[in-house]
């Protein structure tokens, strides 16, 4: 079946000075806004349940539910923190939608507010994406000059202001609660949870924390109704709605943002989306949604024969076979994460892309646990040896035990997301470790024996 091409939340990207106000306008924009007024709070918010929308910054909680936990206090504002952060490695979505639709961006954390009672909204940006900073408050100044942000926002009894904050690049202040404290300037650590940010929040308050694809979406949830929108996915049937935007990068034909309904296969998306893996050459491995997910091979099937197991669809195809889901990918033993995928292909050395990948989470750790601190450190240290031929059999028994060992005794999520994608590669390229004892690991390009 061919991959469906929606171009719901891509449709403006190509329009001639697709950024500013008087294009987005003459698109429809800011329609959804006024009838997002007339709806009320209360139906955008059913709505948005109704759509399924998963989260679309890694973990993939349904935005419906996760808005109706907001705990709003009388003694106290409340808050959205729009997370643009986007430092996951191999994904590069939420850029394009600042870049070419900024206004898109702002219309759905109008109608966010909107619906959640809120009269400032956040939106923290990777420090690096300059135009898409720069695009973003150009959006929200002309926003403001037209009365969709302000005292009275469309002559309503509701006030809005936008607030677009830079980062300055730690990968670390995309977790949400590190974020939240890069906000009030403190050092961008992760906080302990419960409570959560919905309790106790930005400035202490309240606070709503979305990836700013999620809240992009909302213009078109509104516009064609919770359960249209749903039904635009594939996995409709599993509560995971709609379309999003696909990544796909490393060894393909074309690499870049596509936009699909949500479960679309990796092979989909490798091959007719992403235009195949380099000719002459083959896949070996296929990180599917950034680097804190696990691999996944092509050879590797689904095993799932009794009826009732969530995968019993898929039972006996290719894991890159399988739709792309929150759920689904769960089910391989993975996660769907951002759903932008990194293609490797037979030339690479899985021990050299462990060792890529070890380095950034060492310098990336905060340093606040100790298992995240010295075990990322420790792996990158292993995998050096790996690549440089030095390592011993210890130590390939050593960099398995350090990763356990950081799984599920750090505050926040980044050791996991280090130590999960370390263990699915020496599960799965084991051999490739064992070749690398006192053998330098082949290089990146160099067809591995
Ligand atoms: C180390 C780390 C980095 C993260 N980076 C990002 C990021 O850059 N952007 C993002 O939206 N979520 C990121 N997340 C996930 C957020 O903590 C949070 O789950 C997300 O912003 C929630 O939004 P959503 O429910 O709309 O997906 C990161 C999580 C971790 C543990």
């Amino acid at each position: 079946m061919p991959v469906e091409n929606p171009r719901i939340l891509t449709k403006n990207y190509d329009t001639p000075n697709s950024w500013t106000l008087a294009a987005y306008e003459a698109s429809g924009g800011y329609q959804a806004l006024r009838k997002a007024i007339a709806m009320g709070p209360a139906a955008i918010r059913e709505e948005v349940k109704a759509a399924n929308l998963r989260g679309r910054g890694g973990a993939g909680f349904a935005a419906g539910v996760k808005w109706s936990f907001l705990k709003t206090r009388t003694d106290m504002p409340s808050y959205i923190a729009v997370n643009a952060d986007e430092g996951e490695p191999g994904t590069f979505k939420d850029r394009t939608l600042m870049e070419k639709d900024p206004h898109r961006c702002v219309e759905g954390f109008i109608i966010a507010a909107y619906a959640l009672d809120v009269h400032t909204v956040y939106c923290y940006v990777r420090g690096e994406l300059v135009l898409a900073i720069k695009r973003l408050e150009q959006a929200v100044r002309e926003a403001r000059a037209k009365g969709y942000l302000g005292n009275k926002v469309l002559d309503q009894d509701f006030k809005l202001d936008i607030v677009v904050h830079s980062g300055a690049g730690a990968y670390i202040c995309g977790e949400e609660t590190s974020l939240l404290n890069s906000l009030e300037g403190l050092r961008g650590e992760p906080r302990l949870k419960p409570p959560f940010p919905a309790v106790v929040g930005a400035f202490g308050a309240p606070t709503i924390v979305n990836n700013l694809e999620t809240l992009a979406t909302v213009p078109s949830i509104v516009e064609m109704g919770g359960d249209a929108f749903s039904k635009l996915s594939r996995l409709h049937h599993m509560k995971d709605g709609g379309v999003r935007l696909y990544g796909v990068s490393g060894h393909v034909n074309r690499p870049g943002v596509y936009e699909a309904p949500v479960g679309i296969t990796l092979r989909e998306l490798i091959d007719d989306l992403g235009g195949g893996v380099r000719t002459g050459h083959t896949i070996k491995a296929v990180i599917p949604g950034g680097s804190s997910t696990p691999v996944l091979r092509e050879s590797d099937t689904v095993h799932a024969p009794d009826e009732k197991h969530p995968l019993h669809a898929w039972h006996g195809k290719s894991h890159l076979d399988v739709p792309m889901g929150v759920d689904t990918m769960r089910g391989l033993g993975t996660m769907l994460g951002t759903c932008c995928a990194i293609v490797m292909d037979d030339t690479t050395s899985m021990v050299r892309a462990a060792e890529n990948l070890m380095v950034f989470y060492a310098h990336e750790s905060c340093g606040q646990c100790t298992p995240c601190r010295e075990g990322c450190a420790w792996m990158a240290k292993l995998c050096h040896k790996f690549a440089d031929g030095t390592a011993t059999q210890v130590d390939l028994d050593t960099l398995a035990d350090v990763a356990n060992n950081i799984i599920g005794n750090t505050i926040c999520a980044l050791g996991d997301g280090a130590a999960m994608p370390m263990l699915g590669i020496l599960k799965l390229f084991r051999n490739e470790f064992e070749a690398a004892i006192g053998k330098p690991a082949p290089h990146l390009g160099v067809r591995a024996a």
